[in-house]
């Protein structure tokens, strides 16, 4: 488990290194209102069960974006098998950060910068998960250094060789569904393929105003990926929700 001094150096010392970072002191995403939501855990529950199937060691790591209540990093916590410090948040919210800590379970280590930085700052991490819900626009939000459409051909930089999964959320209330579901399956093949790997399968939900995609990736050379058991699969999850 990583400490809460370790969490807390990352807190307060990261701002200084990255001089254009700008962060929010209020979250947008209203958390408490989604406590709930059905979808949402149904959502973090297919993630959690792709992350099962990656069949993670202690070494490997996964980076997901969270909010205070760590919905989503509990269920990954619980589905896949990683350590809780190797399950990495990085957060530009400095009041959902501190809830973050002050929570503390599971012990994941939460980052007090945009995910696009944290992939950045090390180009040997590599991660068998990556998961952005961002639920806002592709193009981002420039005032808070916001760029999903930049973020994710960096995250296959960072994707694990062999099997690994991509998943993200996005609004499309400035677009059609549809249309948006076409261009971010155009992106995720396009940054897959330019890495060297092979889609296995894509997967995708609209809901609300929102839109979910989950790819499962690997190398060439590794074996195409398998089904788990549905009974491992069951005990694995009996906790999460
Ligand atoms: C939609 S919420 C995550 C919800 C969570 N996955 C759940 O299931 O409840 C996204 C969170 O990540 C933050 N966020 C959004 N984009 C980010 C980025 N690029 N880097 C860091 N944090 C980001 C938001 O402020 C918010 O706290």
């Amino acid at each position: 488990m990583l400490s809460s001094k370790h969490n807390r150096t990352e807190l307060y010392d990261l701002r200084p290194r990255h001089k254009r970072f700008k962060c929010r002191t209020k979250d947008p995403y209203p958390d408490d209102a989604r406590q709930n939501h059905r979808v949402k855990r149904q959502v973090n529950q297919v993630v959690a069960k792709k992350a099962f199937q990656l069949r993670c060691s202690s070494k490997d790591m996964a980076m997901l974006l969270d909010s205070a209540s760590m919905r989503s990093a509990n269920a990954v916590y619980q589905g896949s098998g990683l350590l809780a410090k190797n399950i990495h948040v990085p957060n530009n919210c400095r009041d959902t950060v501190q809830r973050m800590l002050e929570a503390g379970t599971p012990h994941c280590s939460v980052f007090f910068e945009t995910a696009h930085t944290l992939l950045q700052r090390d180009f040997r991490r590599r991660y068998a998960l990556i998961w952005l819900d961002y639920c806002g626009l592709i193009d981002g939000n420039k005032t808070f250094d916001i760029q999903p459409i930049a973020d994710i051909p960096l995250a296959f930089q960072h994707m694990r060789r062999g099997e690994a999964v991509l998943a993200v959320t996005f609004s499309w209330r400035r677009t059609k569904s549809h249309a948006l579901l076409a261009r971010v399956k155009e992106l995720l093949t396009e940054s897959a393929t330019k890495e060297n790997y092979l889609v296995h399968e894509f997967q995708h939900k609209i809901y609300e105003k929102m839109l979910f995609v989950l790819v499962h990736v690997y190398t060439e050379g590794t074996p195409r990926p398998t089904p788990v058991a549905s009974s491992d699969l069951g005990r694995r999850l009996r906790n999460v929700w």
